[in-house]
């Protein structure tokens, strides 16, 4: 037996499934290309020395002494929201 209805209905689950693998290939994909982890480190030189040491939060709190728009190295104009410098410039190298 095998009327309209049912054909109409193993269509319908066949193309759920294949929207599932789709969506989960596509997703997967998304991850696989999520851009490497680029950014610079901190560098290791004489400036920022005693940063490697420094707890994160207090550290921070000297970038901006050379790293304002009038020190001695500002940041590019296009630059992220800087808000935890730290958390996107690592230390370790
Ligand atoms: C005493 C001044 C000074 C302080 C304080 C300072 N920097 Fe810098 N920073 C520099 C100078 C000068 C350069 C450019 C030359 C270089 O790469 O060292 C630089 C470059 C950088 C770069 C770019 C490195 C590259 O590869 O181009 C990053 C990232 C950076 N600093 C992050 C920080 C962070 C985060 C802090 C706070 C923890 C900080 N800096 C504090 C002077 C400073
Ligand atoms: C949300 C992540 C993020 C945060 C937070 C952040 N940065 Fe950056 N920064 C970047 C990216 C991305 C670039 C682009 C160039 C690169 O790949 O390093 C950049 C570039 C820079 C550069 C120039 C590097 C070069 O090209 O020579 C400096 C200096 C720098 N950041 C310092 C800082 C300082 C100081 C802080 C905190 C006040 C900070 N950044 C916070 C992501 C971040």
């Amino acid at each position: 037996m095998n009327t309209e209805e049912q054909k109409s209905k193993r269509k319908n689950i066949l193309i759920y499934n294949l929207l599932f693998v789709v969506v989960c290939g596509g997703l997967f994909l998304f991850l696989w290309r999520a851009p490497e982890e680029t950014t610079k480190f901190l560098p290791n030189d004489e400036d920022h020395a005693t940063f490697m040491k420094m707890d994160k939060k207090a550290a921070e709190k000297f970038c901006n002494d050379c790293h304002l728009p009038d020190g001695v190295a500002p940041l590019p104009e296009d630059h992220p929201p800087k808000y935890r410098c730290l958390f996107c410039h690592k230390r370790e190298q």
